[in-house]
């Protein structure tokens, strides 16, 4: 019999993927009404894997489910939600150029017949309950992401979910909205929502968790009350080993200039100036970290000075040399590389693990017209190897991996070509604890032996680490420059969002 506050049970969950990788070995799992269980565990763990077997996407190989004291076993998304499980998805789910209401109106009749009167009761019921603010009648496309997400959150609700499912929620959101979206999980948990947050981040684990599940390898490690776990102790458990959750970075001179931004406007995809007049120089053996909400012209920033995102005006200039009008395999011939904040741009998820590692530098692989496959094999090999990249194999469709896996193979494939400019955005953007700490080493190794890096990060702590200089961006300017000891964590928060002080 099921205890009175356990609403979902998982028993003995083994999942096998078609090609053969196993990814959960008998997995447990209980969860309680009204409790939020943070779901910890390295890249490639199965933590993904587990909730997508929980809200119905995918089927486990073996075991049992029981939610509400009912043995279930779902084919859909949609099976799910009926027993009250909903994932919160980031933002593939929204039609942004709806507004919100219209959005949640459309989601609520695909399960009953409403009148748009009777919705918008119900609507503005949910979004006072849970005392958010939520602009009804904006256009999704309008909303900065953390209340898209809160949209998205009222939408699951208003559909009926008691078990909400969010995988990695806070990596696109300032602190203050990392505040904000935990005040909501805290309420609806004292609802009696029951909410599970798959993070990487630890501090967050403390912040907001009840309790916490760790896995490894497709094991559960333990289930632990946060309150009699420290994050140290998470971290060991985590990775089976001691963690330093500080990187050490000895100071050091910067050299001469290598790359000169000058008074740059670059235009979005929708044709408004995304970036407006930024200057700045990046000198050698410096890491010129850029803070910023993602949107405020960061990415195509970067994407100007990679050559993937023509300049509307202002010039580039890298050693003295004008690149404005150069192409992307021009400036990576001069030695700059560049990492774009989103797999689905930097990586092609259809071909494989060789194929992605050569992509940034095919010209080293071309003899006499074609690709030295060897070579390819043999660059390849030693991409994952020294990344420690969790694969298959190396024919293995790079859809296929986790999601921090395909991060280190993002970065790994241009550290590999020892880059003299570095541009990289989001670097450890879903990777865990050890991954993270192992990128961010790299990052000021290659600063130590004189690589001039761009690093373009919302992870606020990492900017802070890892910065000799620290520029924030906020919609479209560089709102403030400085050394990372002047400033604080509030003040750069309170800078990304358009906050002045005085
Ligand atoms: N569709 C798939 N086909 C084959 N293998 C898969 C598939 N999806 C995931 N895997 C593999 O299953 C394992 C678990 O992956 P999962 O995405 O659940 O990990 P995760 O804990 O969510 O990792 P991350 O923190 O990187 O998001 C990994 O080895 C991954 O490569
Ligand atoms: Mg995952």
């Amino acid at each position: 019999m099921l205890g009175s506050d356990v609403v979902v049970e998982m028993r003995n969950i083994v999942k096998i993927y078609p090609d053969g990788t196993v990814a959960l070995r008998g997995v447990d799992l209980e969860l309680r009404r009204g409790e939020i269980h943070a779901l910890l565990g390295e890249n490639g763990a199965g933590k993904t894997t587990l909730m997508r077997i929980l809200y119905g996407e995918i089927k486990p190989t073996k075991g049992e489910i029981v939610v509400f004291g009912r043995r279930v076993s779902f084919s859909s998304p949609r099976d799910a939600l009926r027993m009250g499980i909903a994932m919160v998805y980031q933002h593939f789910s929204l039609v942004p150029t709806f507004t919100v209401f219209e959005n949640l109106y459309l989601a609520l009749t695909s399960l009953e017949k409403v009148s748009r009167e009777v919705a918008r009761d119900r609507i503005e019921k949910i979004v006072s309950e849970i005392g958010l603010e939520i602009p009804l009648d904006e256009v999704v496309e309008n909303l900065p992401v953390g209340v898209q997400q809160r949209v998205e959150i009222v939408k699951a609700l208003l559909l009926g979910a008691k078990i909400l499912i969010l995988d990695e929620p806070t990596s696109v959101l300032t602190p203050i909205e990392v505040e904000k979206l935990f005040e909501v999980l805290k309420r609806l948990r004292d609802m009696g929502i029951t909410i599970v947050l798959i993070t990487h981040k630890l501090r967050e684990v403390k912040m907001v968790a009840d309790r916490v599940t760790v896995l490894r390898r497709g094991r559960v490690v333990a289930t632990k009350n946060v309150s009699e776990v420290s994050e140290v102790e998470l971290a060991r458990m985590m990775v089976g080993r001691e963690v330093f959750l500080r990187i050490e970075k000895p100071p050091r001179e910067p050299g001469r200039t290598i790359l000169v931004v000058e008074d740059l406007w670059v235009q979005d995809d929708r044709g408004l100036d995304a970036v407006k007049g930024v200057s700045f120089e990046l000198r050698e053996g410096e890491i010129l970290g850029v803070a910023g909400v993602q949107g405020n012209g960061q990415r195509e920033l970067a994407e100007a000075i990679a050559g993937v995102r023509p300049v509307k005006r202002g010039r580039i200039f890298l050693d003295g040399e004008d690149i404005t009008f150069l192409s992307p395999a021009q400036r990576y011939a001069k030695g700059l590389a560049y990492v774009p904040d989103s797999r689905a741009v930097g990586l092609v998820m259809e071909m494989n693990v060789v194929e992605n590692a050569i992509m940034t530098s095919l010209r080293n692989f071309v003899r006499r017209f074609t690709i030295s496959t060897t070579q390819a094999l043999e660059f390849a090999t030693n991409v994952v190897k020294r990344f420690e990249i969790v694969t298959p194999s190396l024919r293995a469709k790079v859809k296929y991996l986790s999601g921090g896996n395909q991060q280190k193979l993002m970065i790994g494939r241009d550290v590999a070509r020892n880059p003299r400019i570095f541009i990289v955005c989001e670097p450890t953007h879903g990777l865990d604890v050890s991954a993270t700490e192992y990128v961010r080493k790299l990052l000021v190794e290659l600063r130590n032996r004189g690589c001039a890096i761009l690093l373009i990060s919302s992870d606020l702590d990492e900017v802070l680490d890892l910065s000799d200089r620290i520029a924030v961006m906020y919609s479209g300017r560089i709102v403030a420059m400085g050394r990372p000891s002047d400033f604080t964590l509030e003040k750069l928060g309170m800078l990304m969002g358009g906050i002045v002080e005085g």
